[in-house]
């Protein structure tokens, strides 16, 4: 695996990802996505509402908006509970997470440990200021992730409002409007795509830990608890699967880590992380939850309206359980940006970098290369070009700048699984030479039989 500054910088050179309002200097733990980030994200995003939404009968999709009633994140414990540990250096006054510390400095893992165990461990491992090194760190305390913001239109009156912590919220609270509208009962689930922000303290890894990311959530609801741990085991399971057969991540580089109750998130009964084997070590990529009823009991004591669901057979109301899928949209591209660059030595000595995406999320499909920048050559590859665009449904793009080595290698760089060169023989053949990524490999294959011919490579 490539390191995280060889990814980094490709990455910016190559129009995946920019550093948010960078000729300011950037804007700490935010990004841009470039051109070639948003196509890759968007083929990620697609392919998830496909295994989640389009083919499954039982789960509907959901945009619930970033801005909810404050008082939705009291009911679901984020305004008390949602917190980091933080540490001061008393010299230079910064501030760092204090799990992050002790984990650097001894390689263990903090997540077991309550604030005072957090605070004697990094005493005793004699943890330094990594600012300033001084021996002057404070005791570790609790710090609310939520971001706020100003409402209102009057000075003095505006109210505080919380930016979403996580999309879960905006599904629980238009659960039961979902249900009756699509006639649903459980078992039935709710996705969402959207936005989610937390004021990180220390983010860190480039997309790894931002404040402002993309969440692919999906929440199912069920009767009772036995249906709540088989639908945990189907989606533990389910969820591996996709990543590792759709989207390309490999056995090597995943793996499941169970939480212990002292590392779970305040709402569940259960967790699982899928790990992914990231530059910088095994870290959380995507998180399965046993929910129970506590998010829907919350809402129902909080709001005062009843979250419950009708049981006819047993004739009794009752609260929902929750399990949930829910992985981050940056983080995952960031996990297919470190499976997929690769240094490869050629014959001769030379190297190539290649992004081995998966070819269903490849951000251009498909690059049309003609051989010479002047007629009938461009003109011929522009019918091929236009022939692609009206007979597949594959991202295609036109590239005739530079001698055709170095449009190959930049092509290869970007991860553009097929290359399609014409040539001076096209104009008499009406055939075109095909080169395959991975294996460099060319074909010679007709104009007319080309359309086909890619998108059954896409299959
Ligand atoms: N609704 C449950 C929930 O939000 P979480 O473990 O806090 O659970 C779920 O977050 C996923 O969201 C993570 O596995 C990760 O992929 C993504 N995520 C969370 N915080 C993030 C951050 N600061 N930057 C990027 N992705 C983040």
């Amino acid at each position: 695996m490539q390191s995280l500054e060889t990814i980094t910088n490709w990455a910016l050179r190559r129009g995946f990802v920019f550093p948010s309002s960078e000729i300011y200097d950037g804007f700490a733990a935010v990004y841009d996505m470039g051109p070639l980030g948003v196509e890759l994200q968007n083929a990620i995003k697609r392919l998830w509402w496909r295994e989640m939404v389009d083919t499954r009968p039982n789960i509907v999709g959901l945009d619930a908006q970033i801005l909810m009633h404050p008082k939705v994140w009291d009911a679901s414990g984020h305004t008390e509970a949602f917190t980091d540990p933080l540490v001061d250096c008393g010299a230079c006054k910064k501030r760092f997470r204090a799990d992050h510390l002790y984990e650097d400095a001894t390689d263990k893992n903090a997540d077991d440990m309550d604030m005072e165990q957090l605070g004697a461990a990094l005493k005793e491992a004699g943890v330094k200021c990594p600012n300033c090194g001084k021996d002057a760190m404070g005791e570790p305390r609790t710090f609310n992730l939520l971001v706020g913001a100003e409402m209102g239109v009057i000075e003095g009156e505006k109210e505080t409002v919380w930016l979403r912590g996580e999309t879960a919220q905006g599904i629980y609270v238009n659960a039961l409007r979902t249900a009756e509208a699509m006639r649903l009962q459980p078992p039935f689930g709710i996705a969402q795509i959207g936005k989610a922000f937390r004021n990180e303290i220390t983010p860190r890894n480039f997309l790894f830990r931002v404040r402002e990311f993309e969440q692919m959530e999906m929440q199912f609801f069920v009767r009772d608890e036995k249906m709540a741990d088989e639908q945990y085991a189907f989606w533990r399971e389910r969820r591996m699967q996709w990543l590792r057969e759709v989207i390309g991540l490999s056995e090597e580089n995943t793996r499941y880590h169970e939480h212990s109750p002292e590392e779970r998130a305040h709402y569940a009964t259960a967790a699982e992380d899928v790990q992914f084997q990231f530059p910088f070590g095994w870290k959380e990529l995507e998180g399965i939850h046993n929910r129970g009823d506590w998010d829907l009991s919350r809402h129902s004591e909080y709001s005062g309206n009843k979250q419950t669901f009708f049981d006819q057979e047993a004739n009794e109301h009752y609260i929902p359980r929750i399990v949930e899928t829910s992985g981050g949209v940056g983080r995952l591209t960031l996990a297919v940006m470190s499976e997929a660059l690769d240094e490869e030595t050629l014959e001769g000595g030379e190297t190539r970098l290649v992004a081995r995406f998966k070819p269903a999320i490849a951000p251009v499909q498909v690059a049309v290369l003609p051989l010479s920048k002047k007629d009938p050559i461009t003109e011929k590859s522009m019918e091929v070009f236009e022939g692609l665009l009206k007979g597949t449904s594959l991202r295609v793009q036109f590239d005739e700048t530079q001698s055709i080595g170095k449009r190959y290698r930049r092509q290869d760089e970007i991860g553009t699984p097929f290359c399609v060169t014409i040539d001076f023989d096209s104009l008499e053949d009406d055939a075109v030479t095909v080169r395959d990524r991975d294996t460099m490999q060319q074909e010679r294959v007709k104009i007319e039989e080309l359309a086909a011919y890619l998108s059954a490579k896409f299959e």
